[in-house]
């Protein structure tokens, strides 16, 4: 499939590498339009399904993560086009389906749907520059792709009440401080330091990482018996693998393991 508004490349020199895909509309900030999340669905599927991928990174431009849902498709939309065309549900959400980690590099403004697209991704790295809001309530509406489920669980309830209520912006420290992001990092240095957590993810095992994200993520959807339930036996499954015996006898033994991802 071609693409008009994201870009797609890969990285990295090793058996897998690391799938890169760059929201690209850089005149409107990366407002998200349907075409746009169309795109992003299927890239992220077709890195998902390839297997010489290990870990996926979703950015931006240096201005603009994303700057929220396009404003300006939504302005004509009635409850029966959002309601009918299942608006957000139809294509925001295919990348809760994808099974490799994905983090996002946020540089700029991450703002709205942006801020809940970022949201939605594994973990994520800030430039220095970013900026954190939802300022739906400006508009007359209020977060819509999850904003108002995973901002309280990220932040705590009561930023991400001021955040949602004011629409005020947050910048990256204060993201940081607020447990938003996992680290900030110098503008320049955002996609080094991205791509180096990800090669790092592509260099273990696939199934001790699919296990590591399915085990956190369920943290999230239960109560903390089931959780610990639920990471328990994917933990015992990973004894079933050769990559199990293969990363334990190769630190017994002093060497480097070679994963074979089974
Ligand atoms: C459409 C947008 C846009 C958006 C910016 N642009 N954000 N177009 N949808 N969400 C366009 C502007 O109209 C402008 O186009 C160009 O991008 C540059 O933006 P400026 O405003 O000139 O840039 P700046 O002064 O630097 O301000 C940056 C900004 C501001 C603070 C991020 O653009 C802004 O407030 N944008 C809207 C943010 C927002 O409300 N997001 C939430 C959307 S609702 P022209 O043609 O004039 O150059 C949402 C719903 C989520 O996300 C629910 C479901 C997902």
């Amino acid at each position: 499939m071609t693409y008009e508004m994201i870009i797609t490349r890969t990285e990295g020199a090793d058996a897998r590498k690391v799938g890169i895909v760059t929201l690209n509309r850089p005149k409107q900030l990366n407002a998200l339009n349907n075409q746009l999340m169309d795109e992003l669905g299927s890239a992220l599927k077709a890195f998902d399904a390839d297997d010489s991928v290990g870990c996926i990174i979703l950015t931006g431009s240096e201005k603009a993560f994303a700057a929220g849902a396009d404003i300006g498709a939504m302005a004509q939309y009635s409850f029966a086009d959002v309601y009918n065309n299942d608006y957000i549900t139809r294509n925001w959400e295919h990348i809760r389906s994808i099974r490799k980690p994905v983090i996002a590099a946020v540089s700029g403004f991450a703002v709205g749907g942006g801020c809940e697209l970022a949201m939605m991704c594994d973990f994520i790295i800030a430039a220095d520059n970013a900026r954190f809001g939802q300022p739906e309530i400006k508009l007359g509406i209020i977060p819509g792709a999850g904003g108002t489920q995973r901002l309280p669980r990220a932040v705590g309830k009561a930023k991400a009440m001021e955040l949602i209520l004011t629409g005020r912006m947050m910048d990256a420290l204060e993201a940081e401080r607020a447990g938003l992001v996992s680290r900030v990092v110098p503008l320049e240095k955002l996609m080094d330091e991205a791509l180096g957590a990800a090669l790092m993810i592509c260099s273990y095992g696939q199934p001790s990482v699919f296990a590591a994200k399915e085990a956190v993520n369920r943290s999230f959807d239960s109560g903390l018996s089931d959780g610990v339930m639920f990471e328990r036996r994917l933990f015992h499954a990973l004894f079933a693998t050769e990559d199990q015996k293969e990363g334990m006898d190769a630190f017994v033994n002093k060497r480097k393991p070679a994963f074979k991802h089974r």
